[in-house]
């Protein structure tokens, strides 16, 4: 085992086998030494230092029905919501005030009819916060002129989980009018059109199998993405899959070493959902070799309405009223945020 870690570390790649044992072995040891040999690889890629991104949720409104998540159209039980323009730049003042540096505006997926209304918004920040990235989390879209509109305003970068590689595995996870093929056309025009692009999955969905998962980290070696968001599934209750358990933290962490050591530049977050199902999971994550946090500056009063899955955290270290917070939990483990724009290092 100890081997094939030194291999991972050595050639940014391993065999099949390899990937599925590194993921099942019931040996302690070694997958302590996972995480350690991922940590020091991102310490002397990164430095000790954490970067943030101020996380908006713009709307929960979705056309999507995706059979996981908690703000999918069906579920009649949600509030919907959608910010004005003036609250979104309300959020990245306060942001902007706070230090942050990067603006993450995440929502449900809009009718293409409302994409010039996002391209107002993105030229809007961009002009007034011209050292600041904008990252977009808006789902997919038809086809690449809305990704080359957004892009032209001034968006950055763009997060895409592709959620599981296996096309009749995305199957049983979203309805037949989504396509796994349109998902990865998607984040092909991403990488094109020039967006730092991150693409990753949900750890532990229902019917997912360690080869689901191989399959992935081989998808993921062969896009090289700059950005890679794993989390572990939650159940959220008032879905199709509410009644299926929670996504393992163990194989989760497992993941973000294994991506450390393939891609040390990558920008890995520790995801809200690893600190929504364990109270160490921030820091967990960062010590598997994440070196990133996404703090929420959404409006206080939306956030619970914003509910992807049960119990997801939005307070405490997890928003960024509690940055003061989040550093006294960073420094308890030796690490700081990082104020910087973190911009993948190709990108600079
Ligand atoms: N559990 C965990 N993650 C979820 N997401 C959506 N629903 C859930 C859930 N029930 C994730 C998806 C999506 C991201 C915004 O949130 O991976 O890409």
């Amino acid at each position: 085992m100890h081997n094939l870690i030194d291999q991972l570390q050595a050639h940014g790649h391993l065999s099949a086998d390899g990937y599925r044992q590194l993921l099942t072995t019931g040996d302690a040891s070694a997958v302590a030494l996972l995480h350690e040999r991922a940590r020091a690889v991102s310490q002397a890629t990164w430095g000790r230092g954490i970067f943030v991104r101020g996380l908006i949720e713009l709307s929960n409104v979705c056309r999507n029905d995706c059979y996981y998540c908690g703000i999918r159209r069906s579920n009649h039980d949600v509030a919907r919501y959608t910010l004005s323009a003036d609250e979104v730049l309300q959020c990245c003042h306060q942001g902007e005030a706070a230090g942050f540096r990067t603006f993450v505006l995440q929502g449900g997926e809009w009718d293409e009819s409302r994409d010039q209304w996002i391209a107002d918004l993105v030229t809007a920040i961009r002009q007034r916060w011209p050292h600041c990235a904008i990252t977009l989390s808006l789902g997919e879209r038809r086809t690449r002129d809305s990704y080359a509109l957004w892009r032209e305003c001034g968006a950055n970068r763009y997060l895409l989980r592709h959620e599981t590689h296996n096309a009749s595995h995305y199957a049983t996870l979203h309805p037949a009018d989504m396509s796994r093929d349109h998902r990865l056309q998607c984040l092909a025009w991403l990488k094109e059109l020039g967006y730092q692009t991150g693409t990753g999955m949900m750890i532990g969905s229902p019917g997912q199998t360690v080869d689901h998962l191989v399959e992935d980290i081989e998808y993921i070696a062969e896009v090289r993405p700059e950005m890679i968001g794993l989390g572990p599934f939650i159940p959220h209750p008032d879905t199709p899959l509410g009644h299926h358990r929670a996504g393992s933290v163990d194989l989760t962490l497992r993941l973000y070493s294994i991506f450390r050591l393939m891609f040390p530049q990558a920008l890995i977050p520790s995801t809200t959902a690893l600190a929504t199902l364990t109270p160490s999971g921030r820091l967990d994550g960062i010590l598997a070799g994440a070196n990133v946090v996404m703090p929420n500056l959404s409006p206080t009063q939306r956030r619970e309405q914003y509910a992807i899955y049960a119990g997801k955290a939005s307070s405490g270290a997890e928003a960024a009223e509690g940055i003061a917070a989040l550093e006294r939990q960073l420094a308890t483990i030796g690490y700081h945020i990082d104020w910087g724009r973190g911009d993948h290092k190709q990108f600079r």
